[in-house]
């Protein structure tokens, strides 16, 4: 079967992409050692707690106890490059209209729960699918609101007093502290998910992230031309 290079990323989102990678890793990273010093959280079920965030051991394997200042330091550092550099993915998205290949569109959740589906082996048949298919075009979205979500959370918390009517739009101090938490503890999901997916995906999807193209099939990009050009 002949196979053919093919564009996918362009290259603004791959140095966007991998970007966000390390820096949204010591934003997680310098956050762990200011939560140690007050670690409030925990998964409660009618008063009885289940897991409290983090047990002891936790902390002691990672080297996490007695780091605040320098956590604090390295969060109100990285922070800005993180609010920056999201700010940058969501401006190109907007102005190259490469939001379209990421926003959901009609029908989307349905056919998203037909990749879960299909990811769990139940159906034999994918969906239709542009560059990404209808659950990463949800999970990528999300992740992007997510993004927005933690850097407004979090400066309602940095300068709760300057920008108190941020802070009261997010019910408060502590609401907005609860939030900040929560939504980290969402990236990390969508990280292990987003590793699993990658991987299931292949080598090759990994490298069109690096590289910026594809090895698709000649005759199917070649049907897939026609198809578009008959369209327009
Ligand atoms: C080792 C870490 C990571 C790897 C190996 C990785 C890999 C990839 C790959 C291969 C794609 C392309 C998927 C496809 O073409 O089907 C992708 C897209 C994407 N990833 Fe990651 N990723 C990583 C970390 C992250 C993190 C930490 C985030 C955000 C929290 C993230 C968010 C995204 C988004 C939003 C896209 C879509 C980009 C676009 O086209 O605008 N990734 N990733």
């Amino acid at each position: 079967m002949k196979k053919q290079l093919e564009r996918k990323h362009s290259l603004a989102i791959r140095w966007l992409h991998w970007v966000n990678f390390p820096l949204l890793a010591m934003m997680i990273w310098s956050g762990m050692l200011i939560y140690w010093a007050n670690a409030v959280y925990s998964i409660r079920i009618f008063g009885t707690e289940f897991f409290h965030f983090f047990p002891p051991w936790f902390y002691e394997f990672l080297g996490i106890p007695y780091r605040l200042a320098e956590g604090i330091q390295l969060h109100f550092f990285f922070m800005w490059l993180f609010a920056v550099n999201g700010l940058i993915y969501v401006v190109y998205l907007a102005a190259s209209g490469e939001w379209r290949a990421i926003l959901p569109v009609p029908g989307s959740f349905g056919r998203a729960v037909r990749v879960a589906l299909y990811d769990a082996k139940i159906v034999k048949k994918l969906p239709p699918q542009g560059k990404y298919n209808d659950a990463q075009r949800i999970a990528y979205t999300l992740v992007i609101l997510m993004g927005a979500g933690s850097v407004i959370t979090g400066l309602a918390i940095y300068k709760p007093l300057q920008l108190a009517w941020l802070t009261s739009l997010l019910g408060g101090y502590e609401w907005a502290r609860w939030e900040h938490f929560w939504l980290t503890i969402l990236f990390v999901l969508f990280f292990f998910v987003h590793i699993i997916q990658v991987a299931m995906a292949g080598w090759a999807n990994f490298r069109s992230m690096v590289t910026g193209y594809d090895v698709v099939d000649a005759a199917e990009a070649k049907a897939e031309v026609m198809a578009e050009e008959v369209a327009a």
